[in-house]
């Protein structure tokens, strides 16, 4: 048997899934899940987490919905580990070792820091780390050992990570150098599509710009939240431009080929927006009707939810264990007799 190239990818706990989550990492990386060639490891960056919140409530919260969720949509846990970084007290060992041997000039270039450094600066604040913790600046190190401790091959993530993932290739191959080959060196995998939905006003779909459409928002919600999406000033009968329209980019990243195809040709016809929002809400709906009320259901059993966490922390650990007694070894820190 050959061996299973290993996925990898962390969900940090601060927010709520929405549907650009769903398209751009959550569903490729559930179908991933079933393709028995690889093995998945998927987990929840709690500890990540708090580097941009300290609301306890909130971490809690997206934690129990981040997890509702994937396993809401079916992921294979049979096949997937899914687990949540902080049940695994290996990471946080391999984060320290692995900063011993990481240049503090690599940290300087990681761009979340240099971007709090920049925002200082053009605020004419005369502490360039004002505002930094040192949880911030060593993220990539943490997000290193997230990737190493479980020699993933692949890591699957939005563009702006790109540079965590060469940062850990780097810290690996210094690992690797002084103390020996112990760790593959993982390679970005970035999806093309992950960044094409727009949210409500038409910028990308993102919590950071307060636009987003929640993936398991209720009936009525999902409803209003269409009904708010922005649109041009274009009457019903005029032809419209599918491409560049935040609702047509929803319907597509849900529809079939023909299904689009059909769409789109409503749109020359001139369909009218409040029309088209309707569509679109019946059609969402009804793709989304089943897993959400299977999500719902997780969200009311917290139990099952956590019983699902600690089996497959008890996998990740079952290989994390043995491989990270190798790593303290190789570095000196050994039994004496
Ligand atoms: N930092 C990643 C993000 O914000 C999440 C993450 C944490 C991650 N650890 C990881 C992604 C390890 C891939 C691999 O998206």
């Amino acid at each position: 048997m050959t061996k299973k190239s290993v996925v990898l990818t962390g969900i940090t706990t601060t927010g709520t899934p929405h549907l650009g989550n769903y398209v751009g990492a959550i569903r490729p990386a559930i179908e991933a899940s079933m393709d028995q060639h690889v093995q998945p490891f998927y987990f929840l960056a709690d500890y990540h987490a708090l580097i941009k919140c300290q609301d306890p409530e909130r971490v809690r919260e997206s934690t129990l919905q981040v997890a509702a969720t994937w396993l809401a949509l079916g992921l294979d846990t049979a096949n997937a580990v899914f687990y949540r970084q902080s049940d695994i007290p290996e990471i946080g060992e391999l984060a320290w070792i692995l900063s011993c041997v990481t240049a503090k000039g690599l940290m300087n270039r990681a761009h979340a820091y240099k971007a709090a450094v920049q925002a200082n600066q053009e605020s004419g604040e005369a502490d360039p780390d004002k505002g930094v913790t040192m949880g911030l600046y060593n993220y990539p190190i943490l997000m290193a050992a997230d990737i190493l401790l479980f020699r993933a091959n692949r890591v699957p993530v939005g563009r702006d990570q790109i540079q965590h993932i060469e940062m850990a290739r780097d810290v690996a191959a210094r690992f690797n150098h002084i103390y020996g080959e112990h760790f593959v060196l993982p390679e970005a995998q970035v999806s093309e599509e992950s960044a094409l939905l727009c949210g409500l006003d038409g910028r990308k779909m993102s919590k950071s710009y307060d636009n987003i459409i929640p993936l398991f928002a209720t009936e009525k919600a999902l409803r209003k939240l269409i009904m708010k999406i922005k649109t041009n000033s274009l009457l019903p009968g005029e032809p419209k431009d599918p491409d560049g329209c935040t609702l047509f980019g929803i319907f597509r990243a849900f529809a079939t080929a023909d299904e689009s195809a059909a769409v789109r040709k409503r749109y020359e016809e001139g369909i009218a927006w409040g029309e088209m929002k309707t569509f679109l809400f019946e059609y969402l709906n009804r793709h989304l009707e089943a897993s959400r009320e299977r999500y719902e259901a997780l969200i009311e059993t917290p139990g099952k939810i956590e019983q699902a966490l600690q089996d497959g922390a008890e996998k990740a650990r079952a290989q994390a264990r043995p491989f990270m007694q190798a790593l303290r070894a190789s570095v000196g820190i050994r039994p004496l007799a």
